[in-house]
């Protein structure tokens, strides 16, 4: 094969089979949402959405779950309902979407950006017990694309501490920790059901957590201030941050669903491993900790050396994969640099706290987070973990023809220029 055989250069691309799409629904949400539709009500915890919170709560292994607008408000929720109050640090890895900071910074909490591990790209449990003060109050771990924190780490130091966790769980819907389910490790669990997530209504978001207090706290704060009776007014000030009976719908058409799919792609992610181990390239998956006994995949976590890629940077790489029908990209910037983020926009909540007594994330640089956003992180959504085993073998195939052609690469690369 010569170098006119690269996608990139016009040649066929390896890929031939489809990716599966996405999101997927079935006749089983038509035939509900038809129901609903006639039924008159669609809103304020009608019969699905109560369905919906009792199967999710049973799948995650929680004793309450709860349906909201978005995986946004989720997190200021259920950090209000922890017991965050404004001015009480939260700490929060450099490395998440933007909704994670924000969230905390929308409440008034003094969130407090940390490191990321560089084999996971999760929170460093180390990095945070050095981020803790006496104004410390919550640990906001985010179980990022396709691995999971350490929660053996955090759990020890939140209890030695004093802290309460909220996990921040938009990307992995059903991972484990020795068998226990994310969402269900700390004092609450945050869920975002958007679009792109392995469980999905277009929008919406849930809170999972054991503790009568908070699920009652967290209601209220999300339900104009009702209690979950709906009938006594709780002692919160409380906003409207509903779903409605057609998100529920959907939400347990795509719950009957979720197993199998976590099941796939747990296995098209260890085919996919094993393939680009043998192929001892620049790119391999994260190393899967024992301890997490089910993974969900909202993206596979992938490492990329440069040292093993004859001079290709990893954008060039990726660039050549995707043409080739393996679709790779970089992970999100350090959330203190996103550019849809301005932090110190007068309409930000950054503004107004007083001087000194938020991080200066404008002059912050976390090196792991660092390193790997801008060198070594790339991520593979979910759906082309679902295809069958032909597909999955095209995507190894596609790693292999580039592989096979890295200095034909490089050479096409430098003449772009
Ligand atoms: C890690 C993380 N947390 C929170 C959110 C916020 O969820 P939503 O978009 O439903 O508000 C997202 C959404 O993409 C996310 O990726």
């Amino acid at each position: 094969m010569g170098i006119t055989d690269l996608a990139i250069k016009g040649g066929p691309a390896a890929v031939t089979l489809p990716t599966p799409g996405w999101p997927i629904s079935g006749d089983q949400e038509v035939a509900w949402m038809e129901q609903v539709v006639r039924s008159g009500q669609w809103s304020w915890l009608g019969q699905h959405e109560r369905a919906f919170c009792e199967e999710f709560a049973a799948f995650i292994g929680s004793r309450y779950a709860m349906l909201l607008a978005n995986g946004t408000v989720t997190i200021q929720c259920a950090l209000q309902a922890v017991g965050v109050e404004p001015g009480d640090e939260v700490i929060v890895p450099g490395l998440t979407w933007t909704a994670t900071l924000q969230a905390a910074l929308d409440i008034g909490a003094n969130a407090v950006l940390v490191d990321i591990d560089p084999e996971t790209y999760c929170i460093d449990p180390a990095a945070v017990e050095a981020a803790i003060t006496p104004r410390t109050k919550a640990i906001l771990p985010v179980h990022l694309y396709g691995c999971m924190c350490d929660m053996d780490a955090l759990g020890e130091l939140a209890r030695r501490h004093n802290l309460k966790i909220v996990e921040d769980v938009a990307h992995q819907h059903g991972s484990q920790w020795r068998g226990k389910g994310a969402g269900a490790l700390g004092d609450a669990g945050s869920f975002s059901f958007q679009q792109s997530k392995v469980l999905t209504c277009g929008e919406g978001g849930g809170i999972t957590c054991n503790d009568p207090e908070v699920y009652e706290t967290a209601f209220c704060l999300k339900h104009v201030g009702w209690m979950p009776d709906l009938a006594t007014p709780g002692n919160r000030y409380g906003h409207n941050y509903r779903a409605t009976e057609m998100q529920a719908v959907l939400l347990r058409g795509g719950l009957r669903r979720l197993e199998e799919h976590l099941r796939i792609r747990e296995e098209n992610a260890a085919i996919l491993s094993e393939g680009l181990e043998r192929l001892g390239g620049p790119l391999r998956v994260a190393r899967r900790d024992p301890r997490v006994t089910r993974q969900s995949y909202y993206c596979l976590t992938l490492h990329y050396d440069s040292d093993k890629a004859q001079g290709l940077t990893r954008d060039q790489y990726a660039a050549a994969l995707g043409a080739e029908g393996l679709g790779v990209s970089p992970t999100y910037p350090p959330v203190y640099r996103h550019r849809i983020l301005n932090l110190y926009d007068r309409t930000s909540p950054v503004p107004y706290r007083a001087p000194g007594s938020l991080q200066n994330y404008a002059e912050l640089s976390l090196p792991v987070t660092e390193r790997v956003c801008a060198e070594e992180g790339l991520v593979l959504f979910h759906t082309q973990l679902l295809g069958d085993r032909a597909y999955t073998e095209q995507l190894l195939e596609a790693a292999r023809k580039v592989q096979e052609n890295l200095p034909a690469l490089r050479d096409h690369f430098a003449a772009e220029g």
